[in-house]
């Protein structure tokens, strides 16, 4: 029975995301082309907030060190088409060209990947993350996110890292996604996913996810 439901999980999963691959367009199945080296003096615009190698100090500041590429190139975008809404995120993306955008996801991309304190895993977090909720359609995490949230398929940008990123971070995601404060994941999946958790659920997921 478990067997079966985990099965029905990853098709689930699955049969979501093929369509959101195809919305996502051609040009997510590439690297940015940006170029670090040019991006570590653009970048410096960033680090006051961001930290120098995108380990940033501030709780609600996400850290940038080691996500994907794709993944910052597209969330600048978003910021500056306004599908994304934060009152300084936009005003940041603003004057960036293209290139900038490029060049800057590629210098925080190439930071050694931003890690948690290693310190005991949230039981509640670590159930929903692993085994999700599939009579409640709340998909797995892990499928998407990978193991201890290190991201998966590193070039689409389509599946960001979430492991050791910064909890208040985290959890002003989760709850945006599930008021469907934040619409920019393909498909809405990550609004769907989360719209049957509670507070204390994705608060624990938070948790999780962030020590890792
Ligand atoms: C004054 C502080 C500040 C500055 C300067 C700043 N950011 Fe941010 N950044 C933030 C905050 C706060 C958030 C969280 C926004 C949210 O909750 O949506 C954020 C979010 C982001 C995200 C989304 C990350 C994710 O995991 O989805 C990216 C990418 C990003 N910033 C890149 C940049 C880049 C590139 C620059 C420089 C051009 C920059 N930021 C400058 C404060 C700042
Ligand atoms: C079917 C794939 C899929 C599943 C399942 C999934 N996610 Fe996501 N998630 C995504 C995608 C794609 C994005 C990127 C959204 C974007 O492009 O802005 C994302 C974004 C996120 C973010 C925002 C990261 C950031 O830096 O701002 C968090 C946090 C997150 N997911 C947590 C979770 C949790 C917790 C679960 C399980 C309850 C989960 N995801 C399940 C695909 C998935």
């Amino acid at each position: 029975m478990t067997r079966i439901k985990h099965n029905m999980a990853v098709w689930l999963a699955m049969a979501v995301l093929l369509p959101a691959t195809s919305a996502f367009g051609a040009d997510a199945n590439k690297r940015t082309g940006g170029d670090p080296v040019a991006g570590k003096v653009k970048a410096q615009i960033c680090q006051g907030c961001h930290g120098v190698d995108g380990n940033s100090a501030n709780d609600l500041i996400p850290k940038l060190a080691g996500q994907y590429e794709v993944y910052i190139a597209k969330q600048m975008r978003n910021y500056l088409a306004g599908t994304r809404s934060h009152e300084l995120m936009n005003g940041m993306a603003a004057p960036l060209s293209d290139h900038d955008v490029d060049d800057i996801s590629a210098y925080f991309a190439a930071q050694p990947v931003m890690k948690g304190n290693g310190s005991a895993p949230n039981e509640t977090g670590k159930k929903i993350y692993l085994k999700g909720n599939i009579s409640e359609m709340v998909f797995t995490c892990v499928y998407c996110h990978g193991e201890g949230g290190k991201g998966l398929a590193r070039d689409t940008g389509m599946y960001p890292v979430v492991g050791g990123q910064h909890k208040a971070y985290l959890l002003k995601q989760l709850v945006d996604f599930r008021k469907d404060d934040r619409l920019n994941s393909p498909n809405v999946i990550m609004n769907r996913t989360l719209k049957a958790l509670s507070d204390a659920e994705l608060e624990a997921l938070a948790d999780y996810m962030s020590v890792q």
